[in-house]
């Protein structure tokens, strides 16, 4: 496969996330700055859970030159295009995160340094979200943390409706309105003959994820506690869009 198509599709899927998330690179940033005040930089193991093709997995490679860096995905089309443009310092595995035993399946039983996440885990019903919780803290090691980002709901409906409304004005204001949408850019991908095979091997491995649990940032919070983690809350926020950051 040309890696110039497959580093397309990447930009091509930057864009169509930044469509609802204006802030993803920001958001990016404080994701790598957490794990670098945990990690000074050492040598740690770094996991992304729901990585798809890789953007943040690839950033954090980068940015931490000394950390072995891991992408959990269902999809392996996702993780086709992940291959194809991350590099060899990230190992990509296929796994379904809401299956209990996929650390050990994928040689990631722990300790590890730390989990992030992004616009991924909100397609987990609440119970196999706390599962999935139980599973990190019992693999990240004390004093680790566990850093999502992603867009958690604010627990009332006159917040979250404004919520809505500032994440538009935002999208208008830097433009990203306008790019390709999630739907658009899935047609296109899908039709790429190049892609045929990795398209057959989604068709017949990845799991079905739709919608969303409809969380507040307030029960991730309270349902990390409950697994373990000692503190839990938002480092950085804009309207519902979060990063929220769990220490072990
Ligand atoms: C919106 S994408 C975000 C991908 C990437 N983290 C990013 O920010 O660009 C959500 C990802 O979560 C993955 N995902 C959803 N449910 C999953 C599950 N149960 N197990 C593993 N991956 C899952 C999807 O395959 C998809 O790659």
């Amino acid at each position: 496969m040309r890696s110039t198509t497959m580093e397309q599709w990447l930009r091509r899927w930057d864009a169509q996330q930044e469509r609802n998330i204006p802030d993803r690179e920001e958001r990016f940033r404080v994701v790598i700055d957490v794990v670098r005040a945990v990690t000074a930089d050492g040598p740690a193991r770094v996991v992304d859970l729901g990585c798809g093709p890789g953007s943040l997995s690839a950033r954090l490679a980068a940015e931490l030159p000394r950390a072995e860096m891991v992408g959990v995905d269902a999809d392996p089309l996702l993780l086709g295009l992940g291959a194809a443009n991350t590099g060899p310092r990230v190992r990509l595995v296929e796994a379904d995160l809401a299956d209990p035993g996929w650390p050990e399946r994928t040689g990631l039983a722990g300790p590890w340094d730390a989990a992030v996440s992004s616009t991924a885990l909100h397609w987990l019903h609440p119970d196999t979200l706390a599962a999935l919780y139980r599973t990190l803290a019992e693999r990240i090691r004390p004093g680790g943390v566990f850093v999502n980002a992603d867009h958690l709901g604010l627990a009332t409906p006159g917040l979250d409706g404004l919520a809505e409304s500032v994440r538009k004005a935002r999208t208008a204001r830097v433009g990203t309105d306008q790019n390709e949408d999630w739907a658009e850019w899935w047609q296109s991908l899908l039709a790429d003959e190049e892609l045929a095979p990795l398209v057959d091997a989604r068709s017949e491995r990845a799991i079905a994820h739709d919608g969303d649990n409809g969380l507040t940032v307030a029960d991730h919070a309270r349902l990390l506690r409950t697994a373990g983690f000692t503190e839990a809350g938002p480092l950085w926020q804009f309207g519902d869009d979060h990063v929220l950051t769990a220490i072990r």
